[in-house]
């Protein structure tokens, strides 16, 4: 039997049930799928850590409806300070932006990892707010993989059959909300007294949220005008965890990952893979088992869109290596790249 249900009335009623009863059930947003559970219940958070073999040191996103319910997450009123960076930022909400504060103290201490701050978003899929509207209490969602695999962007890659043997144990319901706009997660930034600071890019751009702040890219992400180019400015400062759970390796695929310019002159498998931005022309497309091509016209949107879904694709086609290429780090490429590095890191050293 199918976990996957349509998003009907019907079936938001019943998600919201089972929330409320402890279960949990995931759920679709605008960046990836999330394996949701109410924020306020221990035991219920506890079975996110276990379906996902999740690390208890790597805290949760909580969602909530509503500007006026940050008070379910998030201890009010804020500081004068932290409430000022919250007002540049708080009309990119509904949408792909999570923000961190100083927590509620409802919220249990294993969502936090027990930190004293907490971190919230409010998500603009539609089928995440009406569901969300049902609940009274805040709901904690990480993306509804196995830690360190890929986030699923479908309904379809939450129902544990290829991806992730096991987790449908814990998941009692996919809601199937269609596919993911932006494809890539939510970009995380933490509101401190010393200024905001970028945790992890994603689906809102470094530059749009420097730009609210009035500061500059290199402040918010913590980079100095000296060090290198964005892509290895992130990599590195994120290699060292600016975010908990921000693991250099992360999202990988099982299929080693390789960007394509870090290929060239090796001498290649038998069964190569490539994932293309752009249509690759036929010569070269020629040389490689499969392609998967993520755009006509290099349509970072796109790319990023399509990303996790074709890593997995091509994980499940018995590849020796997938190829990948690569953007600029700026807008949506800061994510993307951010991505692929990770998802490269494991099979670099
Ligand atoms: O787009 C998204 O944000 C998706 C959807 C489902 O909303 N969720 C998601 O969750 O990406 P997850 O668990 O895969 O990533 C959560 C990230 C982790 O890197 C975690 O370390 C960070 O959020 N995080 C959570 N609480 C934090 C806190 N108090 N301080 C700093 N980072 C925190
Ligand atoms: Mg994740």
């Amino acid at each position: 039997m199918t976990l996957i249900q349509p998003a009907s009335d019907d079936v938001l009623d019943r998600a919201a049930a089972l929330l409320a009863a402890g279960k949990l059930i995931a759920i679709p947003t605008e960046t990836v799928y999330g394996l949701a559970a109410n924020a306020w219940d221990r035991d219920a958070v506890a079975k996110i850590f276990a379906a996902k073999q999740r690390p208890a040191t790597n805290p949760l996103i909580v969602h909530i409806a509503a500007v006026d319910r940050m008070d379910q997450a998030v201890k009010m009123p804020l500081a004068p300070v932290l409430q000022r960076q919250l007002d540049c930022v708080v009309g990119l909400w509904p949408g792909p932006l999570t923000v961190v504060l100083p927590r509620a103290d409802r919220i249990s201490d294993s969502v936090t990892a027990g930190r004293d701050t907490v971190a919230v978003r409010i998500p603009s899929h539609p089928v995440a707010l009406r569901l969300l509207e049902r609940c009274s209490f805040p709901i904690a969602a990480p993306s509804a993989n196995r830690s360190n695999y890929v986030s699923p962007t479908m309904a379809k890659h939450c129902d544990g059959a290829k991806d992730q043997p096991g987790i449908h144990q814990f998941i009692e319901m996919v809601i199937d909300g269609g596919d993911c706009d932006f494809g890539v997660e939510s970009t995380i930034v933490a509101l401190r007294p010393e200024g905001p600071k970028l945790l992890r890019p994603g689906g809102v751009s470094a530059e749009s949220l420097a730009e609210r702040f009035g500061i500059s890219v290199s402040d918010l992400t913590g980079t100095t005008a000296e060090s290198e180019s964005p892509p290895d400015a992130i990599s590195k400062s994120t290699a060292a965890m600016m975010a908990p759970g921000m693991m250099k390796e992360h999202y990988s695929p099982t299929t080693p990952l390789m960007l394509c310019d870090s290929a060239t002159g090796m001498a290649l498998p038998p069964r190569v893979g490539r994932i293309a931005f752009k249509p690759l022309p036929a010569a070269d497309a020629a040389r490689y088992t499969v392609v998967e091509t993520l755009s006509d016209s290099e349509d970072l949107h796109e790319v990023a869109k399509g990303l996790f879904a074709a890593l997995r694709r091509l994980d499940h086609t018995g590849l020796d290596l997938i190829l990948i290429d690569h953007c600029e780090p700026v807008g949506i490429g800061m994510a993307i790249m951010d991505r692929i590095h990770r998802a490269a890191a494991k099979h670099a050293d």
